[in-house]
């Protein structure tokens, strides 16, 4: 239900980007700054929504009953070698090639990331229409590699795969909003009028914000579950500590200079 509220909480920040680019088009950076403050504030508002997580979700009732539900088959404890399909032979990224097949059946054994609240379109789109910029995994931004927390380095871009599970018109939506004009390189291009780097900042720190919020939480609900393990998984199937802390840094360093 959390991410629900804050989906539907959070539509009027895609109608702003819509506007913002439009007002782009438009050449009336008024509007642009009007659209880049709706964005910033209602972000914002997000935070308080998202720790109603604490309400009636206990941390222990959700590690024990709850979270095997939405669990995947990558990077899993409970299919390290993931499921077998029967009768599928597609081969794709998902396929995990090191096994044989039981009894000499014809299928794959395939590896998929499980549910997660990270297939919000509303995040991704709040991603694109700010530029924020996911790169794979241990690919990190210069200010946390030097701090040598950055994982190790891999092709699997979670945050990507987690837009390729959203419905085709959802993936064409946010497709199209990449494309449009750009809110970040407007208001780098206009820094004679230094309110809207200022507001674009606002939207980004205040994001960056969101995800402190949401590491917090996946730390009470799983690492800490796990008697303090840092190594877990989450249901996407990513090391969820570094993978969260990277996504975050991602979001701060998106600011504009
Ligand atoms: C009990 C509550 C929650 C837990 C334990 C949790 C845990 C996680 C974990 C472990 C990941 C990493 C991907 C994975 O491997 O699964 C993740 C990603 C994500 N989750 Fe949650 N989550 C919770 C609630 C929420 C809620 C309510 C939202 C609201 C939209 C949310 C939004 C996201 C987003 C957007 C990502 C992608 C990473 C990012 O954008 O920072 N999560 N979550």
């Amino acid at each position: 239900l959390v991410p629900v509220a804050i989906d539907y909480h959070g539509a009027p920040i895609i109608c702003a980007i819509l506007e913002a680019q439009k007002a782009i088009l438009g050449h009336d950076s008024k509007k642009v700054l009007a659209n880049l403050k709706i964005i910033a504030d209602k972000i914002c508002e997000l935070i308080p929504i998202l720790k109603r997580m604490y309400e009636r979700c206990d941390p222990k009732v959700f590690w024990k009953r709850v979270r095997a539900y939405s669990g995947g088959s990558r990077n899993s404890e409970l299919f390290p070698n993931g499921i077998f399909y029967e009768g599928v032979m597609v081969k794709d990224r998902h396929v995990n090639e090191n096994l044989p097949n039981p009894n000499g059946l014809a299928g794959t054994w395939r590896m998929y990331p499980g549910a997660s609240a990270g297939q919000s379109p509303l995040i991704h789109a709040i991603d694109v229409g700010l530029s924020i910029d996911h790169k794979p995994i241990g690919k990190c931004p210069v200010s946390q590699s030097s701090t040598g927390s950055c994982p190790a380095s891999s092709t699997i871009n979670p945050m990507i795969e987690m837009r390729e599970a959203l419905p085709g018109e959802f993936q064409e939506f946010i497709k199209d909003l990449a494309v449009a004009p750009n809110i970040k390189h407007y208001c780098q291009a206009n820094h004679q009028i230094p309110e809207l780097s200022t507001e674009f900042n606002r939207a980004c720190l205040n994001m960056k914000e969101f995800r402190d919020t949401h590491l917090q939480m996946a730390t009470r609900y799983v690492v800490l579950q796990r008697k303090g393990d840092s190594t877990a998984v989450g249901t996407g199937g990513t090391d969820l500590v570094p993978f969260l802390k990277q996504v975050r840094q991602e979001t701060e360093d998106n600011a504009i200079a």
